[in-house]
């Protein structure tokens, strides 16, 4: 896929995963990649990401998302990206009421979540876990702090859903 408004409309959340076929290493270095190269309030890079492709631990990862009560479809999605929101060493004075880390982290998950897709995979976001069990699941000190999990997959079935979405005039004031 060339054209990145192709995309766009591409990517969508997916709950139905191909538990047989896994992504490869490669397919998700090149997700970190792309994760890597979004930018950050003053290049501060405030993200560390886990990535479980295994079929033992993804299994337990996905138990640990599920005890949050919702995201039962983990069940069979083989990889997860874990999100985790690192110390952000920020120049300057930054606006304080303003928490640039967690729109970094947002930029970097979009940047996943294309990265994915592009390479024929699917995701689906989730911020809904169990923090304290997905804490055990992965040996993680306490205070790591775990923003996101990235369910990532094959999708068991290609269909693209219709986008349910605001129109642009809902959204949008042009001034111009
Ligand atoms: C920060 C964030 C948290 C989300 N958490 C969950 C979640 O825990 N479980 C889930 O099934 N979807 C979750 N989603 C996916 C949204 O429901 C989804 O992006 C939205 O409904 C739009 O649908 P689409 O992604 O298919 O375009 C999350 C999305 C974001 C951005």
């Amino acid at each position: 896929m060339s054209d990145f408004f192709d995309l766009v409309k591409q990517r969508e959340s997916c709950r139905n995963y191909n538990p047989d076929k896994r992504p490869t290493k490669e397919q998700l270095v090149n997700c970190i990649e792309a994760a890597g190269l979004a930018p950050s309030a003053c290049n501060s890079q405030p993200w560390s990401f886990i990535v479980v492709n295994d079929p033992q631990k993804s299994p337990e990862v996905a138990h640990s998302i599920q005890a949050s009560g919702i995201n039962q479809f983990t069940e069979k999605c083989p990889a997860f990206i874990v999100i985790c929101e690192e110390p952000a060493y920020l120049i300057g004075r930054p606006e304080p009421n303003q928490k640039y880390a967690q729109m970094d982290i947002g930029i970097a998950t979009a940047h996943l979540c294309f990265a994915a897709t592009q390479q024929g995979l699917s995701t689906c976001i989730m911020g809904a876990f169990d923090s304290e069990k997905l804490h055990e699941t992965l040996g993680l000190p306490a205070d790591k702090n775990i923003r996101l999990v990235l369910a990532v997959g094959y999708a068991a079935n290609d269909q693209l859903r219709p986008k349910r979405r605001k129109a642009v005039d809902e959204i949008m004031t042009y001034i111009g």
